[in-house]
């Protein structure tokens, strides 16, 4: 299989422990890489990486004003430019009910970004298509240097 396929990324292609410069390259490499449309879930506590990961994906994307690519105090929803179509990146750490996903228009983002990448995609249970590649973070108790890196793309195994 090819290493820079899709489901070699997401499968034996995925650093267990990586440090952030090899989880940045991953994420640079799932980038180039992802199909369309796409849902991409990032889990884990506060300070783990997931912005990171998300700002090398889309690296990897090809998105130009990758300076715009973070978590701004007051946005939920960002959107940002790339060669084959617009990224969405949402983060929803801030949410604060259902009835606001509803007046930011979710289910319309989620229904037609082409590539939409998830923060906290707990605080919008049921709301993402079940075929999202979920990936989770968590600190490593051996390293603070390293994040566990785990993945769930249940229709590419
Ligand atoms: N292995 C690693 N992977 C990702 N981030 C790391 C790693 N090691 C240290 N860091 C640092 O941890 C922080 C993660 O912040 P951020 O990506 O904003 O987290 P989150 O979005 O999960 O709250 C950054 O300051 C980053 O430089
Ligand atoms: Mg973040």
């Amino acid at each position: 299989m090819a290493a820079d396929s899709l489901v070699y990324l997401l499968g034996r292609g995925a650093p267990r422990a990586p440090d952030r410069d090899t989880l940045e390259a991953w994420g640079r490499a799932l980038g180039a890489v992802l199909p369309r449309p796409v849902v991409v879930t990032l889990e884990g506590d506060l300070g783990v990486g997931k912005t990171t990961l998300v700002r090398a994906i889309c690296v990897g994307i090809g998105v130009s004003a990758i300076e715009a690519v973070t978590s701004p105090t007051f946005s939920i929803i960002q959107q940002y430019d790339a060669p084959r179509g617009p990224v969405v990146h949402a983060d929803l750490y801030r949410l604060r009910s259902d009835a606001e996903l509803a007046l930011l228009g979710w289910d319309e983002v989620v229904d037609s970004a082409p590539v939409l990448l998830v923060e906290w995609p707990d605080r919008a249970e049921n709301t993402l298509p079940r075929d999202s590649i979920h990936v989770v973070l968590a600190h490593d108790p051996e390293s603070a240097d390293r994040r566990l890196l785990r993945i769930h793309a249940p229709t590419l195994r």
